[in-house]
C-alpha cells in the first residue's frame, strides 16, 4: 500500500534556490517548534507564481541554518508544511552542520564576500593555505547537496533559479545531471574587479567561473556587476587555457543582454548575461508604514529626538543597516560628527537615527564590527550631547515596525556603503519619507546606477566630503528636495520583486 508519505510530490516547473529561505524555526521550551517567517524580495517575488492561476507548481530549496531548521528537516523529511511557509512548497537541506559552517562562515561569507566587497587588509590577508582547501571541499559538498535536491525535484524543462555568492557552483552540477533545465543564477552583491578576483587561487577562481556559467542566464543588480563577471571570465578562463569570447557586445532585449559563448563551458553553449535592478516594493512598503505599531514606534521616536531649544522639530538623519562589514557605519558615524563639528549651528537641531541590525554574529570579525558601532556612537553622544540632546539615537536589536516609523521621519537618508550590490534601503525611504527626504548615496552602491541623478553622491571614504553632502542635504531648498524625492521614489519603484521575479523567470524560458 501506498502511504501518504511515501508518494513524492509533483515535480515542479519553477524552482528557487537559496542559502536562507523563507521561513526559519527556534525550537520552545515545551519541545515544540517556532515558525518565523522572513520577508525581502525573493518571497514577494515568488509569491507571483501561481497567482495568475495558472496553477504552476513551485518549490523553494533551502538550507537548514540552524538548530530548530534541522529539527524541522527531522520531523518532516525536508518538506515542510505548508502551514508554516504560507502555503509554499520548501525543501529545506539537513545539510551536516560542520560542512554547512565552514560553507557558509569561511567560504561564502569570510571568502566570497570579502572579494565582492574587496574587504580584505591584503598585508595579512588573504591566505590560502591546506586549511582553505578543505573548507573550500565543505563549499563544493554543499553546492552539491542543492544541485541534487534541485535535479530531484524539477519537471523535464523546468526553470530552476539560482540565488547569490553561496551557490556559484550549482549551476554547472546541476547542468551536469539535468542537462533539460532551463537554469539561472542571480548574484545580490557585487562582483569583483577582475584583478581583485584574482586573489582566489586560480584553479578555485576557473571553478566558480565555470559554476555559474553552467546558466543559460546570470542577473546582476548593474550593468558594473555584470561587466565586472564578463571581464572576469574573458581575463581568468583565458589564462587558463580555455577559450571564452563574447561574439558581441549586447544583443536582443533592447540591449540588455550580452551574450557570452564559451566552448569549454559546461553548458556548452551560451550563458547570456542580464541587469535586474531590483526596486523596492512600494505597495507593500506603504501599506505595512501605516498600520498601528509603526505609529506607535513613530511616536516612541519622537520622544527620543526630542525637539530643538526653539521649540522647532529636530532634523533626522536616518540610517538603516545590517551590521555587515561593507555598510560603512562607523564612517557614517565620523562624517556626522564633521558635520556638527563644521556647522556647529546643526547641533541641538539635528539627531543622526542609526539603527545597526546584527548580521552573522558567528563571525568574530562582525561582532568587533558591531562594538566599533556602538563604540563610536557613545563617543560621539559623550563628546557632543547635551543634558536636552543625543545627537546619535543608535538601535541595535532588529525591529522592521521601527525601521519604518524611521523612514516616515527621515529629512536625511545616508547610505554610504563602500561597496553594495544594490542596497534597498537607499530605495525605501524616499518611498516613505513624510519630509521628502533628501538622499546622501554613495557611488559605490548599486543603487547609485537608478539614483545617482537625484542624490547627493559621496565617496564613501571620504569623511569630509559626507560631512559636507549632509550639510547640503539638510540645507536643500524644499522644492528642489521635493521634485528630488518625487523622482527618488518613481525610480526607487520601477521594478518591484514580482515583476523582477517575473521578468527573469520569462527571459529564462525564452
Ligand atoms: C546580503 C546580500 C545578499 C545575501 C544576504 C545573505 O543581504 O545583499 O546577497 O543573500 O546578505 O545574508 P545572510 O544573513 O543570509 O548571510
Amino acid at each position: 500500500m501506498v502511504t501518504e508519505q511515501s508518494v513524492s510530490p509533483a515535480p515542479a516547473r519553477v524552482l528557487v534556490a537559496s542559502n536562507r529561505g523563507p521561513v526559519s524555526y527556534t525550537r520552545r521550551d515545551d519541545g515544540t517548534l517556532e515558525a518565523r517567517r522572513g520577508g525581502g524580495g525573493l518571497v514577494s517575488g515568488l509569491s507571483a507564481i501561481g497567482a495568475d492561476g495558472s496553477g504552476e507548481d513551485a518549490v523553494w530549496v533551502c538550507a537548514a541554518l540552524g538548530e530548530g531548521d534541522r529539527e524541522a528537516v527531522r520531523r518532516t523529511e525536508g518538506r515542510l508544511d505548508p502551514a508554516d511557509t504560507g502555503g509554499q512548497r520548501v525543501r529545506m537541506l539537513g545539510i551536516d552542520p560542520e560542512v554547512y559552517a565552514a560553507a557558509y562562515n569561511d567560504i561564502a561569507n569570510s571568502t566570497l564576500w570579502f572579494v565582492h566587497h574587496m574587504l580584505y587588509q591584503t598585508p595579512l590577508e588573504p591566505s590560502f593555505g591546506p586549511e582553505f582547501r578543505e573548507r573550500w571541499a565543505a563549499y563544493e559538498t554543499y553546492n552539491r547537496a542543492f544541485a541534487e535536491a534541485l535535479a530531484q525535484e524539477a519537471a523535464e524543462g523546468a526553470a530552476v533559479l539560482v540565488q547569490d555568492y553561496h551557490l556559484a557552483l550549482v549551476p554547472g552540477m546541476l547542468r551536469a545531471l539535468r542537462p533539460d533545465l532551463r537554469i539561472g543564477h542571480f548574484s545580490h552583491t557585487p562582483w569583483a574587479p577582475a584583478e581583485y578576483f584574482r586573489l582566489l587561487p586560480d584553479d578555485i577562481a576557473e571553478r566558480l567561473l565555470l559554476g555559474m556559467l553552467g546558466a543559460d542566464r546570470l542577473g546582476f543588480l548593474t550593468w558594473r556587476w555584470a561587466e565586472a563577471f564578463k571581464e572576469c571570465a574573458r581575463s581568468v578562463l583565458a589564462d587558463r587555457g580555455l577559450t571564452a569570447h563574447w561574439p558581441q557586445d549586447a544583443a536582443g532585449d533592447g540591449g540588455r543582454h550580452l551574450t557570452y559563448a564559451h566552448e569549454n563551458g559546461p553548458s556548452g553553449g551560451r550563458t547570456y548575461l542580464a541587469v535586474h535592478g531590483l526596486g523596492a516594493d512600494g505597495d507593500f512598503l506603504r501599506e505595512r508604514a501605516h498600520r498601528p505599531d509603526v505609529a506607535e514606534r513613530m511616536a516612541a521616536l519622537r520622544e527620543q529626538i526630542g525637539v530643538a531649544p526653539d521649540g522647532a522639530d529636530r532634523r533626522t538623519i536616518v540610517r538603516v543597516d545590517r551590521t555587515e562589514l561593507s555598510k560603512n557605519i562607523v564612517r557614517g558615524l565620523l562624517s556626522y560628527r564633521q558635520l556638527l563639528l563644521d556647522h556647529p549651528h546643526w547641533r541641538e537641531r539635528v539627531v543622526h537615527v542609526a539603527f545597526a541590525y546584527p548580521s552573522r554574529q558567528d563571525l568574530a570579525i562582525y561582532r568587533a564590527y558591531t562594538e566599533e558601532v556602538q563604540r563610536v556612537a557613545d563617543a560621539i553622544n559623550t563628546e557632543l550631547g547635551t543634558p536636552g540632546w543625543t545627537p546619535v539615537v543608535l538601535h541595535v536589536k532588529d525591529d522592521f515596525a521601527r525601521s519604518l516609523a524611521a523612514y516616515r521621519l527621515a529629512d536625511v537618508a545616508l547610505v554610504n556603503p563602500i561597496r553594495d550590490g544594490m542596497n534597498l534601503v537607499a530605495k525605501e525611504i524616499p518611498v516613505l519619507s513624510e519630509r521628502a527626504c533628501a538622499l546622501v548615496l554613495s557611488r559605490e552602491a548599486g543603487a547609485y546606477a537608478e539614483l545617482g541623478e537625484d542624490a547627493l553622491v559621496v565617496n564613501p571614504y571620504d569623511i569630509n566630503a559626507t560631512a559636507a553632502a549632509l550639510h547640503e542635504a539638510l540645507t536643500m531648498p524644499p522644492a528642489d528636495r521635493t521634485d528630488r524625492a518625487k523622482r527618488l521614489a518613481a525610480a526607487a519603484t520601477a521594478l518591484p520583486p514580482q515583476r523582477w521575479f517575473l521578468d527573469q523567470l520569462e527571459a529564462l524560458r525564452g
